[in-house]
């Protein structure tokens, strides 16, 4: 890089507010954030913190294009040409940023009726005209995950939906940690987990950093916040 440039971040919120319009509670307006900024580079691990209902999830949701926001913009830099404001963007360029650029887990996994578990799983890989990979190859890659995020093969062939919580949690890491994309969303990814597991996301938490992506991450236990965050955002009440 030009020592004279500075670099570029994988996600740039500036000045953003969000409201919600509850138009079933006779269009009560529910503000969560006002002029919130959060800059994330490449190799950082950023956690929000804050207590209950204060935004945090709501800021991942904004900046996965899960939500619009109400006012200020949601750069993200994409991995080909410039940086893309979500906020503005239109559906297809959000699917082509999240299936190329971003990641997120959320501390549910969305089932897809009837497709197993090793298939979720595998699909990242898949998406996309022009796929790296055949479908064998992807399951194959597929199949290592599970084994890393020690999924029991007997459950592989499975529709997950009637899979535990920690269960269900693992398949959505595998799936969002499969494809290698340059920025990660975790919504307190290790919520459902027990203590062996949640040491192996902290060590693809470690490993993707130390290549490069950049995460934004919520992390209610301090132990684990403590092992993978490089910075702690505090989240305020708005005033
Ligand atoms: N889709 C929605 N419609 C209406 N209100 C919403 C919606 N999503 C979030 N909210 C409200 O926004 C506020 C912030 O919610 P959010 O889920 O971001 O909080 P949080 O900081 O992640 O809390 P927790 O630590 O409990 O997960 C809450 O008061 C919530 O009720
Ligand atoms: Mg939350």
């Amino acid at each position: 890089m030009n020592a004279s440039t500075s670099p570029t971040p994988l996600l740039h919120m500036r000045a953003v507010s969000k409201q919600f319009v509850l138009h079933l509670q006779s269009n009560t307006v529910l503000p969560v954030l006002k002029d919130f900024d959060l800059q994330l580079m490449p190799g950082e691990c950023v956690r929000l913190s804050g207590p209950s209902g204060m935004g945090k999830s709501t800021v991942l949701k904004l900046a996965f294009g899960n939500y619009r926001a109400s006012s200020g913009s949601i750069l993200v830099r994409d991995t080909q040409g410039p940086a893309i404001d979500i906020t503005q963007a239109n559906a297809r360029t959000v699917l082509h940023l999240r299936s190329q650029t971003m990641g997120y887990v959320s501390q549910f996994l969305r089932v897809i009726p009837r497709v197993a578990a090793i298939d979720i799983v595998a699909e990242p890989l898949l998406e996309g005209g022009a796929s790296l990979y055949s479908a064998t190859q992807a399951r194959d890659i597929a199949a290592q995950w599970l084994t890393r995020l020690r999924i029991a093969p007997s459950l592989w062939q499975l529709p997950p939906a009637t899979f535990s919580g920690g269960e269900q949690q693992r398949i959505n890491i595998a799936r969002s940690f499969i494809k290698p994309r340059p920025l990660l969303l975790l919504d307190e990814p290790t919520a459902s987990l027990d203590p062996e597991n949640t040491q192996t996301v902290i060590d693809l938490i470690s490993e993707a950093r130390a290549q490069g992506v950049g995460i934004l991450g919520i992390f209610h236990d301090s132990l684990v916040a403590q092992a993978v965050a490089s910075r702690t955002v505090a989240m305020q009440p708005i005033s």
